[in-house]
């Protein structure tokens, strides 16, 4: 049985969850409370703290500020989000934390952290695949959600399609084979002027242009001219059409006489660039939709879940809601402020892992305490 609701062995052992997410650049605790969720559909309480002023200056994440500023926030953050479930840590069922994939000195203070509070309150403690933790977030305000799904995970690291037949079984159909989705905003955004992290700031410059001024090709699909091997074909590439935005725009902005001329090319790249990348997106889950119906084990898809940083864009989120209308899906995307990094998927995750593994089987007895290379297919499913 997949979801605890209609499962007879779920047990509540495991009711209250805190969890604590250091993978990156964002400081998340959140509780997750089983009781409390059955009415609200979101976790009990929540706190974060976002690095984003640390590292602008730098024009990316500079891992031991990512460090220390954790170190910084971690305790009082912990404290607020107890003081706002109003609990206490003893009414605390079990911790998890995010165990990987990440940077290894971010994700060694989350762990050493959680590890130690549950060990200090004498309870148990889980690792977190932080994939998992955006893939299922989606499920936090929609507990009904049942698999076969297929799921995209587009964020500042990562940029997966992923079959989802059975929760916690993973199958990767297609991934960025260089820079994730996020890094080609944010190195796009850089190009144009943009504060770090730039996918917010460049979603906001193209809301002014037109996104047909320029005709970027579309990363890795037929339509990009050349043809397709097997291997790539739900496979992402993005480093080219930022090399394509950059030439553009060095290319164009001599030609400006005047700042609004700038300005226009600056948002007409933005615009189109936003466009090419939904569009590449659409078509990718297009042709894993079609392969998946026709293929000799066929698996029916109906829903579509979409999490990580980039799914709080708009132009994104409008396409993907065209595409699933085209071909009757569910689509689930969180809100916004869910779709970046943040404590309740890895304590939504938690409480998953708590009441659906066998405990023996879990990473309670893991000897790693963080894997910052860990593989999504390497983790045990959910029964
Ligand atoms: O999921 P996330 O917080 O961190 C990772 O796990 O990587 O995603 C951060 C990424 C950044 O690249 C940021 O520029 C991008 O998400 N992002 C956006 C938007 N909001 C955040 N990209 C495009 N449009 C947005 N509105
Ligand atoms: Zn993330």
């Amino acid at each position: 049985m997949l979801l605890p609701t209609n499962s007879k062995s779920f047990s509540l052992l495991y009711n209250i969850i805190l969890g604590i997410e250091t993978s990156c650049d964002e400081t998340g605790v959140a509780i997750y409370d089983r009781q409390y969720a059955k009415t609200h559909l979101s976790c009990r309480a929540s706190t974060l703290q976002s690095q984003n002023d640390t590292h602008a200056q730098y024009g990316g994440v500079v891992p031991e500020l990512a460090s220390r500023d954790h170190v910084k926030y971690l305790q009082q953050l912990t404290q607020q989000c107890l003081d706002k479930a109003n609990l206490r840590f003893t009414d605390i069922d079990g911790f998890a934390y995010t165990q990987g994939p990440g940077l290894a000195g971010a994700l060694l203070t989350g762990a050493s952290f959680t590890r130690a509070l549950a060990y200090g309150l004498k309870k148990p403690c889980l690792g977190i695949h932080h994939m998992e933790g955006h893939l299922l977030s989606p499920m936090i305000s929609h507990p009904d959600i049942k698999p076969p799904f297929l799921g995209l995970l587009i964020s500042g690291g990562h940029t997966l399609l992923v079959l989802v037949k059975k929760l916690g079984q993973y199958h990767v159909l297609g991934q960025s084979i260089d820079d994730a989705i996020g890094e080609a905003f944010d190195k796009s955004a850089k190009l144009l002027g943009l504060s770090y992290p730039g996918g917010y700031p460049l979603s906001q410059l193209a809301q002014q242009g037109d996104a047909k001024a320029y005709s970027f090709s579309h990363p890795m699909t037929a339509k990009a001219g050349k043809a397709l091997s097997p291997q790539n074909r739900f496979n992402f590439s993005f480093s080219g059409l930022k090399t394509e935005v950059r030439n553009t725009y060095q290319k164009e902005i001599i030609q400006a006489k005047n700042p609004a001329q700038e300005h226009i090319i600056k948002v007409n790249i933005a615009a189109s660039f936003e466009r090419v990348v939904a569009e590449t997106l659409s078509i990718k889950i297009q042709s894993a939709l079609d392969y998946l119906g026709n293929s000799s084990d066929s698996v029916l898809i109906t829903r579509l879940l979409v999490a990580g940083g980039v799914a709080a864009n708009h132009t994104i989120r409008q396409s993907l809601q065209q595409l699933s209308i085209k071909n009757r899906l569910q689509l689930f995307i969180p809100e916004p402020r869910l779709c970046t990094d943040n404590g309740e998927m890895i304590a939504y995750v938690g409480w998953l892992r708590f009441n659906h593994l066998s405990l023996k089987h879990s990473s309670l007895s893991h000897s790693h305490v963080i894997l910052p290379r860990w593989n999504l297919h390497d983790l045990r499913p959910l029964h």
